[in-house]
């Protein structure tokens, strides 16, 4: 069992091979290769295995530390959780460290916190804190980039939670590479995921994304963490949406509404018309419509465009929703509502900067298209949704009677939605049209005066 063979891991991509070689096999890069003898081999003692049996005492757990933030805590279902690690994503300027920073502060008041900063100086993040009137003393702020050295200190302070601000200036004396390197993003994040597991502190990691690195960065780190974050919005826009793509301790069909204000990020606690600021005329080729995405109805505006193709193969565009799911489309009201768009460049957005992943907008985004054909503008107060089946029909989507409901309250009175998903009584002074296909449902758009005619 006693065997000790030699690993060669790349310092480069972290890639492993049994013999040395003067290129890495894994990424191509030249004299990368550094001898490693593979450790794990040696007969180790047996590991303890816990019962799970009912009522039996785990350990861990405690109580969640709430983030101050009631959106993010939402976000996590519940708070931080002591001990995880959670990694937080997005563009340069998004607003990370200003929520970090606010969070760390949050949770200062009762518990010692470390925010260990590698892009900024102690100066500059304590004129931050100034500036967003957060002042903690149990937050101890750090300019480090040592990932030892973060760890003996927190460990040191009895920290509760660490902000790690950003993963790509922290560094592994046990890894050559610089910082950001592929191998050092690794080590570290894995030191810092073994320190928590030991029972060290619940962290949060900062990780930027950026053009080319979207996979270099972040990505790279998901299955290391126990809950992945990601910022998204739309340029220009001060709304900022925070979605969680993997928790280890809940669900993640949530999202978290923030805006950035100048004092901070403050939490957007109604969402469901942030993002409605249309043109006072209604405009061709614009519709609302009513989406459940991150578990609230939110009205969404969605705007197409199609025009002729000026050379070579049409384009097809699509921004916050799936192009496939957008080809798919084109290829059913093609097919089953005549509408043909072959000869036509075709440009789909979804208006606030959100990524829409539900079906519900099938519905809204072929009116869209054929209100922006006709060059016909739709009423302004007609919302729609519902799913498109293959065949031209129109599905049910979960949850209608709430979008109809939120639509009310919003002050629409038409709603155009699968007929499964048609109430029996509407909310009052919502008109409600049922329609089964897709042929029937772009008839109903265009008729004058929807409001006549209920079809329920
Ligand atoms: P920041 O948190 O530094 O972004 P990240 O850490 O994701 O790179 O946010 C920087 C932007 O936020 C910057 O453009 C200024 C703006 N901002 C405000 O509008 N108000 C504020 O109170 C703060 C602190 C920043
Ligand atoms: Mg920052």
């Amino acid at each position: 069992m006693a065997r000790l063979n030699p690993v060669f891991v790349c310092t480069s991509c972290g890639g492993e091979s049994l013999k040395w070689q003067g290129q890495c096999p894994a990424c191509g890069e030249w004299n990368s290769l550094e001898e490693r003898r593979a450790s794990g081999i040696r007969a180790a003692p047996a590991a303890a295995a816990v019962s799970l049996a009912p009522g039996a005492v785990l350990g861990g757990g405690g109580e969640r530390l709430p983030s101050g933030q009631a959106e993010l805590d939402r976000v996590l279902r519940g708070g931080i959780v002591p001990g995880s690690v959670i990694l937080l994503g997005g563009d340069p300027g998004i607003g990370k460290s200003t929520l970090l920073l606010q969070v760390a502060a949050h949770v200062a008041a009762t518990r010692p916190v470390i925010y260990a900063s590698g892009e900024e100086s102690v100066a500059q993040v304590g004129l931050r804190a100034q500036r967003l009137s957060v002042a903690a003393a149990g937050l101890g702020v750090v300019s480090e980039t040592d990932c030892q050295a973060v760890l003996t200190l927190v460990a040191a302070r009895q920290a509760a939670l660490l902000v790690i601000d950003s993963i790509q200036t922290l560094q592994s004396g046990s890894v050559a590479a610089g910082a950001g390197a592929v191998t050092q993003l690794r080590e570290c994040t894995a030191e810092l995921v073994r320190f928590a597991k030991s029972g060290g502190a619940a962290i949060v990691i900062v990780g930027h994304v950026t053009k080319e690195g979207a996979i270099a960065g972040p990505k790279l780190l998901e299955h290391l963490v126990d809950t992945v974050l990601y910022f998204e919005t739309e340029a220009g826009s001060r709304y900022r949406i925070v979605r969680a793509t993997k928790n280890r301790f809940g669900a993640v069909n949530e999202l978290g509404f923030f805006a950035m204000t100048g004092t901070g990020l403050k939490e957007v606690k109604n969402p469901a018309a942030i993002f409605l600021a249309r043109a006072p005329q209604p405009a061709a080729g614009s519709i609302v419509t009513v989406t459940r995405e991150g578990g609230r109805p939110l009205l969404i505006e969605l705007q197409a465009l199609v025009d002729r193709m000026r050379f070579g193969a049409p384009r097809r565009i699509a921004q916050g929703l799936d192009a496939n799911r957008l080809a798919m489309l084109l290829a059913v009201i093609n097919r089953h509502a005549g509408v043909a768009l072959q000869e036509h460049d075709v440009f789909v957005n979804v208006v606030g900067g959100i990524q829409i992943t539900e079906t519900a907008t099938d519905l809204p985004v072929v009116i869209a298209l054929a209100s922006s054909l006709k060059n016909v503008a739709l009423p302004a107060q007609l919302v729609a949704f519902g799913e498109l089946g293959l065949t031209g029909e129109v599905r049910p989507v979960p949850y209608g009677d709430e979008r109809l409901r939120e639509a009310q309250v919003q002050g629409f009175r038409v709603a155009l939605v699968p007929r499964d998903n048609a109430p029996r009584k509407p909310p009052a002074g919502l008109t409600v049209h049922a329609v089964s296909t897709v042929a029937e449902a772009l008839a109903a758009a265009f008729t004058r005066a929807p409001g006549g005619a209920s079809a329920e």
